[in-house]
């Protein structure tokens, strides 16, 4: 048993009824400060981690993000007082990448970072390159928001059609899953958006976290834009996975052992875009682009390779575009969303 798994336990008996919502477990797995799965401080990622991503294919996708940030900067008429703003920046990889290709005068690079211990490791890898905000309520006025693989991280409530009803699955002392009530008003009237025309057991995540995140950068003081790239899928795709998103990974291997090693894994589901993109809209955001990773990085690379002008790519930035962009690889599973703000 893990150290994690008896602190949980002690506190599921704790807890009222003997049990936790699923999320609250998920919080304390990935998040308790000593044995967490990333409260602990940046996990290896990539090959020798548990887990690549699209930062640790290599430089390029930096790059391609430094040209969208450029892009967007020109769209806003080329403000003097503009910052990249980056949250989940993990050990800063994609901060140097970004910094190393960008082309805008004066602009800053922000991070937004809760965990003192990541904010030194950035701290050591991009020392005054960058500055740090306690909040986006401290964005400056123009900004190009961005994260990668950021809500995946974020911890979900869990809910469970019996065929009459959602149900939400809580945790027992035995760290065994339990269907009951929903545990708040707030994730009751979310339940009351899910369709009801499914088969009994159908498993559906709901990351209230995520819309907390949506609302908070919508109502940041900063006009731009927002990049978010990660991997999910549309409502109607969630109808095709009865038993959820939710899965583990650990040395690159994943599976539904979701309750086992707490702690010591990785624990991550696809993003509910459809629900995403409602909330940002409802806020008054607006969709300038929502595509499959390998098509938006595509469109997004075209004037770049055309002004390659016949050299094409080195063996090695083709391999890591490859990577980016396959639909068998990154590019159909990740998508990557631009909103307006
Ligand atoms: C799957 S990792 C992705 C890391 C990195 N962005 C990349 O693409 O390689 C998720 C990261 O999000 C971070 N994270 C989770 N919640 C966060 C929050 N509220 N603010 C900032 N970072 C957060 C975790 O600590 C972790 O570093």
């Amino acid at each position: 048993m893990t150290a994690l798994e008896n602190i949980l336990r002690e506190q599921i008996a704790a807890a009222p009824g003997g049990m936790l919502p699923f999320a609250s477990v998920m919080e304390m797995a990935l998040y308790h400060p000593e044995h967490g799965y990333y409260g602990r401080g940046p996990r290896r990622i990539g090959r020798g981690g548990d887990f690549f991503t699209s930062v640790s294919t290599g430089p390029l996708f930096g790059q391609l993000l430094a040209m969208l940030a450029r892009r967007e900067w020109e769209r806003l008429g080329q403000p003097a007082d503009f910052a990249l703003i980056e949250q989940g920046a993990h050990d800063g990889q994609l901060a140097e990448d970004i910094l190393a290709a960008l082309d805008i005068p004066a602009a800053r690079y922000l991070l937004l970072e809760p965990n003192p211990r990541y904010r030194e490791v950035q701290r050591q890898r991009l020392g005054d390159r960058v500055k740090w905000i306690e909040s986006l309520a401290k964005a400056p006025a123009h900004a190009f928001y961005l994260s990668n693989e950021l809500p995946d991280a974020f911890p979900v409530h869990l809910v469970r059609w019996d065929g009459q009803n959602w149900l939400e699955l809580h945790v027992d002392a035995a760290l065994s899953l339990v269907p009951a009530e929903a545990s708040s008003p707030v994730l009751a009237a979310e339940i009351e958006k899910l369709p009801r025309d499914l088969d009994p057991g159908h498993t559906m995540e709901i990351s209230l976290a995520m819309l907390e995140w949506v609302q908070a950068f919508s109502q940041a003081p900063f006009r731009g834009s927002v990049f978010i790239a990660d991997y999910g899928l549309d409502a109607e795709e969630f109808l095709t996975r009865p038993a959820g998103t939710l899965r583990r990974y650990r040395q690159h291997q994943t599976d539904d052992q979701i309750l086992a090693d707490l702690g010591e894994s990785d624990l991550t589901t696809s993003i509910h875009f459809t629900r995403l993109i409602a909330e940002a809209e409802s806020h008054g955001l607006r969709v300038l682009d929502y595509d499959h990773q390998g098509r938006f990085l595509t469109r997004l690379a075209t004037p770049w390779l055309a002004s390659l002008e016949g050299h094409g790519l080195d063996a090695t930035t083709f391999r890591q575009f490859q990577s980016l962009t396959h639909p068998a690889i990154m590019g159909r599973s990740f998508r990557c969303l631009l909103l307006q703000k």
